[in-house]
């Protein structure tokens, strides 16, 4: 029994915090997203209707709800992922959006940590790809391992790492 048992080695616990510094590349201008008359239903589930919504460049905002309340349907309605039943959103100029998806579609199970990466950017070296991947705690080893046998976190973290990449 035991010999067909893959022995792993026990993981090692990390202190260490992420110190990771997102900065824009290009300076938007000062109206970044401006929501108007936002309506948004699935069936009889009527969602929300009449939003409207400013952002100005430099203001850190919380979309914050009970689960289930549309949060997430917002979002894919600014990102152009679905369309809206009334109303509208539009991008101020020189705005690009990186969108951090919660359930991650941008990753592959069956891909290890470092491929998932150089597929996407091949013209990325090793020791670029390591230390980028350094600066979200994956060292060593780690970065072979599969997407499929993290953890819910971990993938964040990979997810992360790869929208960073985006827009370089
Ligand atoms: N494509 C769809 N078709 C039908 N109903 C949908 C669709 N997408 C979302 N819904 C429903 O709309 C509601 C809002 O979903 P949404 O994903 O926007 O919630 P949320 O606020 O992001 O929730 P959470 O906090 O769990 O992430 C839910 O009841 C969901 O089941
Ligand atoms: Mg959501």
């Amino acid at each position: 029994m035991l010999a067909k048992i893959e022995l792993l080695e026990k993981p090692a616990e990390i202190h260490d915090e992420m110190r990771i510094k997102l900065e824009p590349n290009i300076l938007s201008g000062n109206d970044v997203l401006s929501v108007r008359g936002l309506s948004k239903s699935f069936g009889s589930n009527r969602l929300f209707s009449h939003v409207d919504i400013d952002i100005k460049r430099g203001e850190r905002v919380a979309l914050i709800g009970n689960n289930g309340t549309g949060k997430t349907t917002i979002l894919k309605l600014i990102n152009g992922l679905l369309t809206p039943d009334r109303g509208s959103c539009s991008l101020g100029t020189q705005v690009q959006i990186g969108y951090y998806d919660q359930e991650h579609h941008v990753l592959h199970m069956e891909k290890t940590i470092f491929d998932e990466i150089s597929d996407d950017y091949p013209e990325l070296t090793n020791t670029k790809i390591r230390n980028m991947l350094a600066a979200f705690l994956f060292t060593g080893d780690d970065v072979f391992k599969r997407i499929g046998d993290l953890s819910g976190g971990e993938r964040g973290r990979v997810s992360l790492a790869k929208l960073m990449l985006v827009q370089d």
